[in-house]
């Protein structure tokens, strides 16, 4: 069956937070959006970085079809040969991110339990991934949150003088294949994906600037002593975690979030050991920022 665009003209934009994340309604994501739905969707994604649709019913192929009107769907890119090995399924173009196990303990997803710190989706390759698309299926009754924090507000709160000196300046973007906190800097780079990024990123969409660092990722700043390096990235993490820049999502089951991987950083709050979070993710491509 050949599912048709409808035509709707109820869509509203519902801000969630003073200056990231909106919540969207008026639109079914399972079926096809037309033009003018579309439109106010990419409008309302440049303006607030982070889109809130709630009560969605959505099958892969749903999922898949809404991240298309983005870019291409991207395919998962395993670790490197040297990396710690972890267990996962398959590496295609959908994530199960899970704490499940099956009948012999082991793993049905990625990601498993736990905190994560603030981090970017693929900021670590040379053409990090564009935008994420998250649906959820099973929510713990408490915690299992997801913050996003505001890369323009962060830039904005970077002083003048910092801006200034810092204005070309490059940052090693990498990631672990264990533990949600910050990575391991005495790591040899061969045995993990990592890409130097712009310290200060220019969204391709909005053209605003943002500050590319994450707590998770970002193991220093290129072209400066690693001991100033090290302290100018501690009073950067702060500025991403500064509460007032942060939108944080409580889950509901049909929920489905996409944000902007280069106007905001996302983490994940811990929730108890005994209940179950299944979160599906995909992803599309973007572009090398420079
Ligand atoms: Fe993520």
């Amino acid at each position: 069956m050949t599912l048709v665009a409808e035509r709707t003209s109820t869509v509203s934009v519902h801000k969630m937070h003073p200056i990231i994340g909106a919540e969207i309604r008026g639109v079914d994501l399972s079926r096809p959006l037309d033009d003018d739905t579309l439109r106010q969707v990419k409008d309302a994604w440049h303006q607030h970085a982070v889109l809130v649709f709630r009560n969605q019913k959505l099958s892969e192929d749903d999922q898949r079809r809404f991240a298309s009107y983005f870019g291409p769907v991207a395919k998962r890119v395993p670790p490197p040969k040297g990396a710690i090995k972890v267990d996962t399924v398959a590496w295609d173009d959908m994530m199960m991110i899970t704490d499940q196990v099956d009948k012999d303990g082991k793993p049905v997803g990625s990601l498993g339990h736990g905190e994560m710190y603030f981090h970017t989706d693929k900021c670590y390759h040379r053409k990090p991934h564009r935008a994420t698309f998250l649906y959820g299926i099973d929510i713990p009754s408490e915690g299992g949150h997801t913050l996003f924090s505001s890369m323009y507000a962060a830039y904005d709160k970077v002083s003048p003088e910092l801006k200034e000196r810092l204005k070309d300046a490059m940052v090693m973007q990498g990631y672990q294949y264990v533990g949600g906190k910050r990575i391991d800097r005495s790591l040899d780079l061969k045995d993990i994906h990592h890409c130097r990024q712009p310290l200060f990123l220019t969204n391709p969409g909005s053209k605003r600037k943002g500050l590319y660092v994450a707590t998770l990722n970002t193991m220093w700043i290129e072209g400066i002593d690693r001991d100033e390096s090290e302290r100018i990235l501690l009073q950067m993490f702060d500025i991403v975690e500064d509460p007032s820049i942060i939108y944080e999502h409580h889950w509901q089951v049909g929920d489905l979030l996409m944000w902007d991987n280069l106007a905001c950083l996302h983490a994940r709050t811990d929730w108890p050991q005994e209940q179950v979070r299944t979160l599906r993710r995909c992803t599309v491509e973007g572009e090398p920022l420079y």
